[in-house]
């Protein structure tokens, strides 16, 4: 066979597996073989397991929840699974733990999901490019085809190795060619796509334009309210089903940065999602909504409509207005993937609609996969985060997996970071966080270090100091980036546009904006009761934490206040010297990261080793640039020197 133009990530059973005739011995009880989850669970486990004469059980146990397993070592190894999904998620259990050296024969444990929905966005577009893609093209399209391929199946595979049970597969904004998916012109193609993903127990999502009944029906208005339009959909969406049946649902972006919406006409999110809701009930599929609705275009100047506040103002107060086969789909924080932001006050904000968290694997502000930055640990703090929504069970962790309110419908979703590189994600590195996002979704329990352990040694064959050692580099890696970027929750300053480099002063929608609001006294903004009053949309106590600058945590504290550069942190650093220190720091802590990683020359592939080496290159040029114009910005601003003297011009 000719080699494949793509790695195999953390399933490189050759590694392990020398001779590929040797096959362990699979049994099935209370599964047929035929069912095709089942199979691919069998083809998985005689591929991947090097033991020969290994024998493993795939057996049915009704007792067992949905897409749950428990697995007995032993003389053979049994899997007893409550459904098929759980068969698979239990083999790939089984071949991890081979792979990463453990005794299989002494394997004790039994798993269940954390959350019902473990999702994947993409925003692939029709004509191969990638919206925020730091990884080359997509490998769906290509010039508004769609491509099933081995890659496609091997990517398939990479998702249910790690739990993903849904995938989305164009970007939220659907640009015109993938309006079309919804015709005709690509059901064939769909039709493939949905049963290699069926194979892997996941469902297919589309993105949905919630002007399709303009696009593609030729009717004047898409208001979710008129007669016509409904009809539209509904004999719409009775196509899309009698020919792609398997379909999980629709994720739509509406009213937000251009996108058509409710809104045109008068009428809520509720509106727009429910009605797409009960038309697709019927067919047993899902509206996703996604809460990231804000008005792109305000005044900047206008502290009343602070676009953080948005979310929470928009949806809010429709609260248990969403039909039941609707789900929200909320952004981590309320602004748009930084480096750090409060959680948003939505989730948990709203106890009577369905929820799922959203967050970004894809770097559009961490780094763009050039610089490190392992986000496991960001997202953990997310889901330790106590809303106070009620006594107990008040965490992100508690809500998102329904357990908070009981909802069967509930999640966690990541704007995946994949592309056609032969490496998937650009950076080799990256991968951590494309299997660290569906581990933590499967088993929210996973600490930051256990997944980054697990990936190192699926990945790489390391000795284990140089494991020890690049499971640090990843641990630190986030709060590297922040160091040199924009500590204390400040945000942005990146490139307008392209999101990469520092523009202290880039502000995406006007010329005169800035996100951080800096004059020559002080940073920051005012979201206290005094400023634009987003603070008051959390719970107590977080409301009363995060609106005073004495107790607000400091790594938010310039999210939430304008301070003066002369404030003294709990350091007893100045703000201003924080500002420069951390930035010297970020841009050493850069350059030892890309000294660090020579050690693994010849202990990786050569490949590896040349593409990170080149990123972390990449990453100390950047990490430069950043620390340069920060502090350069900052001196000017404020006129304080730095204490110790360093270069600052
Ligand atoms: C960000 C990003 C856009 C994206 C949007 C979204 O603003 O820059 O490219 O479309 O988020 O999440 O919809």
């Amino acid at each position: 066979m000719a080699e494949k133009n793509w790695s195999q990530l953390w399933l490189d059973y050759s590694r392990k597996k020398h001779d590929s005739s040797l096959e362990c011995t699979v049994k099935c009880e209370g599964f047929s073989e035929e069912n095709r989850v089942i199979n691919s669970a069998v083809k998985e486990l005689k591929a991947g397991l090097f033991d020969s004469s290994l024998v493993v059980i795939i057996k049915k146990n009704e007792a067992l929840s949905k897409e749950s397993y428990s697995i007995k070592g032993g003389a053979s190894v049994e899997i007893e699974a409550g459904d098929e999904n759980g068969a698979l998620y239990g083999a790939f259990h089984v071949i991890r733990s081979a792979m990463t050296g453990d005794d299989v024969s002494k394997l004790s444990v039994s798993k269940t999901p954390s959350n019902p929905l473990r999702m994947m966005n993409h925003w692939d577009n029709m004509d191969g490019s990638i919206e925020r893609g730091y990884s080359g093209n997509s490998f769906f399209y290509e010039k508004d085809t769609i491509i099933v391929n081995d890659r496609t199946r091997d990517y398939v595979r990479f998702m249910a190795s790690i739990g993903i049970n849904g995938v989305v597969i164009n970007n939220v904004n659907v640009k015109w060619a993938a309006s079309y998916l919804i015709t005709d012109r690509y059901f064939d193609d769909l039709v493939k796509l949905s049963e290699l993903f069926n194979d892997y127990g996941i469902k297919l999502f589309l993105s949905l334009n919630f002007a399709s009944p303009i696009e593609l029906g030729g009717l004047e208005i898409c208001d979710p309210l008129d007669e016509k339009v409904i009809d539209w959909w509904k004999d719409k969406i009775k196509e899309v089903y009698d020919r792609l049946p398997g379909l999980g649902g629709f994720l739509v972006k509406a009213d937000s940065e251009g996108r058509p919406g409710p809104f045109t006409y008068g009428r809520t999110q509720a509106d727009g999602a429910n009605m797409l809701g009960d038309i697709i009930a019927p067919y047993g599929g899902i509206i996703i909504w996604r809460c990231f609705v804000y008005n792109c275009t305000q005044d900047w100047r206008d502290y009343k409509t602070d676009r953080a506040r948005a979310g929470y103002d928009y949806f809010k107060g429709l609260d248990g207005e969403y039909h039941d086969n609707v789900i929200l789909q909320i952004k981590n924080g309320p602004m748009d993937f930084q480096i750090r932001e409060p959680v948003s006050p939505l989730l948990g904000g709203l106890t009577k609609t369905n929820q799922m968290l959203e967050v970004q694997i894809a770097q559009e502000y961490t780094g763009h996969q050039i610089d490190l930055c392992y986000l496991i640990p960001m997202f953990r703090e997310i889901l330790e985060f106590r809303t106070y929504c009620q006594e107990s069970n008040d965490t992100v962790a508690d809500i998102v997996s329904g357990r908070a309110f009981g909802n069967k419908l509930a999640g966690m979703a990541a704007v995946i970071n994949t592309g056609n590189d032969f490496n998937w994600t650009g950076n080799d590195l990256a991968a951590a966080n494309l299997y660290g996002f569906g581990r933590l979704a499967f088993d929210t329990d996973l600490s930051s270090e256990e997944i980054a352990r697990e990936w190192v040694r699926l990945t790489f064959d390391l000795e284990k100091d140089l494991e020890d050692k690049l499971v640090e580099m990843l641990l630190n890696s986030r709060e590297i980036y922040e160091r040199y970027t924009s500590p204390l929750g400040i945000g942005w300053m990146v490139n307008p546009g392209v999101h990469y480099g520092p523009s202290v002063d880039g502000y995406e929608y006007s010329r005169w904006g800035t996100y951080h609001r800096a004059d020559h006294l002080g940073i920051g903004v005012d979201r206290s009761d005094k400023g634009t009053g987003y603070a008051q949309q959390y719970y107590e106590p977080n409301a009363s934490a995060y609106n005073d600058p004495n107790t607000c945590p400091e790594e938010l504290l310039l999210f939430f206040h304008h301070i003066p550069y002369t404030w003294k942190l709990k350091t007893g650093k100045t703000l201003i010297q924080h500002i420069y220190d951390s930035h010297f720091q970020g841009y050493e802590e850069a350059k030892k990261l890309a000294e660090d990683w020579k050690a693994f020359e010849g202990k990786v592939p050569e490949r590896t080793f040349n593409c990170v080496s080149h990123r972390f290159e990449m990453q100390v040029d950047n990490a430069h640039e950043w620390c340069d114009q920060v502090n350069s910005y900052f001196f000017r601003k404020s006129g304080i020197p730095d204490e110790k003297g360093r270069d600052i011009f």
